[in-house]
């Protein structure tokens, strides 16, 4: 039976210029690079200017976006953001996107999950596109972390980084079976009970105060594999697929022991994993659109492969999409 798929026809992503080191932050807080390196992957991360917020950062990637789908803003319908750092409180910063491109046809609206805020985009947006709702849909991870980081703390600060990626997720005609092109299962999954293992410690309604992120980390990484784990089960279930289908796991990029830890258990052999995490750091839910793109440019991930993306952030939230491109 034929059916519509949401097949991404175009990526594209933006870092800001400004380069942090390691090295640099040994001068700011007590850590060195071995520690950060060692314990996470991470050499170095992208911070926005101060005149950079995050809708600047999403505009520049969804433009190389459109180009490489060959359409134009006015083409899109549908733009969602994925973001825990919005421009403003209100309105959302998809809107100021939609506007800053010259759009203004359909709908566009903020969706936070934290660092599973793309997977969950994605899904929201593939779910419109399935339903007739949209033809192509603008799906935006974008972050300026550093504004809620204690730059005083040097378990979290260390971790961090700025960024952008987008994709064109565009209406297909599919015959309803795992050859198809698209997204073929995603899954998101949540649970409140976690959020004082990572949240930030102001908010609109409770502090009136914009907040720093607080984490403990080892707990967040003890959940991280097994949920990933459990959630890439689910994808591939669902698509009849194995471990064995997969061609490129595109991880969210919090920390390379993550990464190897999820590929361990699930058998994958780790130079399937796309890792951008040692330049980028941890850049929330601007992470898999990143490095997605940066797969995709370098020829890595081509037509016809099976590609999971997965991720887990504050909240608990966790998901996974499985798309053939
Ligand atoms: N530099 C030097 N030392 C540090 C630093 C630092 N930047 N940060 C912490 N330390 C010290 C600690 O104070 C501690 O010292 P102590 O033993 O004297 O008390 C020691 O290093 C060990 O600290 P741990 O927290 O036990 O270190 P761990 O090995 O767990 O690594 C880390 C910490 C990197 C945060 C790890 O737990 C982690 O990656 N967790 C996952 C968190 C994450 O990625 N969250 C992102 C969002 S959720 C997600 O995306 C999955």
């Amino acid at each position: 039976m034929g059916v519509i798929r949401s097949v991404v026809s175009g990526t594209g992503s933006y870092l800001p210029e400004r380069i942090l080191t390691n090295k640099e932050l040994e001068k700011k807080v007590d850590t060195s690079d071995e520690w950060i390196v060692e314990r996470t992957g991470i050499k170095q991360r992208h911070i926005a200017s101060e005149t950079e917020v995050t809708s600047d950062l999403a505009v520049k990637a969804a433009i190389k976006a459109l180009e490489s789908a060959n359409l134009a803003a006015t083409d899109i319908d549908l733009i969602v953001v994925a973001t825990s750092t919005a421009d403003q409180t209100f309105p959302s910063t998809a809107t100021t996107v939609q506007f800053k491109l010259g759009n203004t046809n359909g709908a566009a609206f903020d969706v936070q999950a934290v660092c599973s805020g793309f997977v969950y985009a994605l899904t929201v947006a593939d779910n419109f596109i399935k339903a007739g709702q949209s033809k192509h849909a603008l799906v935006i991870g974008a972050e300026t972390f550093s504004r809620i980081l204690d730059w005083e703390d040097r378990t979290t600060c260390v971790l961090f980084g700025d960024g952008a990626g987008a994709v064109v997720l565009s209406a297909h005609n599919g015959a309803g079976n795992n050859n198809d092109r698209g997204i073929l299962a995603s899954r998101i999954h949540s649970d409140g009970t976690y959020n004082d293992l990572l949240y930030v410690d102001g908010g609109v309604s409770s502090t009136g105060t914009i907040g720093f992120l607080r984490m403990k980390g080892k707990e967040v990484f003890r959940h991280a594999v097994v949920k990933l784990a459990g959630v890439i089960g689910e994808v591939l279930e669902d698509s009849n697929m194995t471990s064995e289908n997969i061609d490129w796991i595109v991880p969210h990029q919090a920390n390379k022991r993550i990464l190897d830890g999820t590929a361990r258990k699930l058998q994958i052999d780790p130079e399937k994993v796309i890792v951008t995490v040692d330049k980028h750091a941890n850049t929330s839910a601007a992470s898999i659109p990143l490095a997605l793109d940066e797969a995709v440019r370098d020829g890595r991930i081509t037509k016809g492969q099976v590609v999971i993306l997965e991720a887990m952030g504050g909240g608990f939230t966790w998901g996974a999409c499985l798309l053939r491109w």
